[in-house]
């Protein structure tokens, strides 16, 4: 697991200047964790191409930005086709050194009562999207010997959560996938990281979960553990309350009773 440092700066080179001028590009940048990144990476000087579907949201932001770094949208559903002939575009036409797949769907309630196409929609953007996200924006960061790629995880990720089961299984494959890249690409300078995030402070969380649980993080705070904590190891788990409950969870408790625990957690969300 990562060392969740907290504090301020990058922890290596791979991201530090002068490679601060090659572009970051944040998935699902709207709102929330997403937005949060942008305003991370935007004060470390990167200029930014931000994606998310609401053009008046990413619009918003990018006012709000421009006056630190310069500011592409891109308007765009992650889960329609072309999701790779789009981003190889951008990776041909810009220097592209870090890369943020935030943009999640999760679809609640009881596995049988949820339409088909609302679970493979999550499979779409949670497991299709940042695979192919990874696979063609990686290539560049190798060839330059330096770049970060960030994939978000969740508690849920780590072991089945009922009424939330498509969604824990999506966030498994992206801690799994990561950990593999992380290994992988780390000969070629490029830093991957999984942020496997408890409960976090968003306009998304809010509208499913009633009130915060123990261990809430702003997501300005979550978006720095996790740019900080790139170069740190494959996997972090922003927050001290979030850890133990990983390690509680993972070592102390039998499976069974992790899933258990899982779902007095899921029953309340909507
Ligand atoms: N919040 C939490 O408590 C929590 C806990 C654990 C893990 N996480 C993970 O953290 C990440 C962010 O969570 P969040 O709460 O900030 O989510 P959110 O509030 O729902 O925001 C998700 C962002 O992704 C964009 N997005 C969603 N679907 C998209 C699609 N099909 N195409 C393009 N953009 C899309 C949204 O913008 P548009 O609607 O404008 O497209 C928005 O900007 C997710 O990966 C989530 O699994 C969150």
């Amino acid at each position: 697991m990562a060392a969740d440092a907290g504090g301020s700066g990058y922890p290596r080179e791979t991201l530090s200047s002068p490679d601060s001028r090659t572009w970051a590009i944040v998935a699902g940048a709207s709102e929330g964790l997403g937005e949060a990144f942008a305003e991370a990476l935007a004060r470390r000087g990167h200029p930014l191409v931000l994606i998310a579907r609401r053009a008046d949201r990413l619009e918003a932001v990018r006012e709000r930005l421009s006056a630190q770094v310069e500011v592409r949208i891109e308007v765009r559903d992650l889960a329609e086709p072309g999701l790779a002939a789009f981003l190889q575009q951008l990776a041909d036409e810009l220097d592209i050194g870090i890369a943020v797949y935030n943009a999640a769907f999760a679809p609640i309630g009881g596995f049988l009562e949820r339409p088909l196409d609302d679970l493979l929609a999550a499979v779409d953007v949670n497991v299709r999207g940042p695979l192919i996200f990874a696979r063609t924006l990686a290539p560049g960061m190798v060839a330059r010997g330096r770049g970060g790629l960030v994939l978000l995880g969740s508690l849920a990720g780590f072991q089945g959560a009922p009424r939330i089961a498509t969604y824990a299984a999506t966030k498994a494959f992206d801690i799994v996938l990561g950990e593999g890249l992380w290994a992988e690409l780390q000969p070629h300078g490029v830093d991957v990281l999984v942020s496997a995030c408890g409960a976090v402070r968003t306009p998304g969380y809010a509208r499913s979960a009633g009130g915060d649980a123990p261990g809430t993080l702003d997501a300005s705070d979550v978006a720095e553990r996790t740019l900080n904590a790139l170069g740190r190891g494959p996997t972090l788990v922003p927050g001290f309350v979030n850890q133990l409950a990983r390690v509680v969870m993972g070592r102390l408790l039998p499976r069974r009773a992790a899933v258990a625990l899982m779902a007095r957690n899921t029953r309340e969300l909507a």
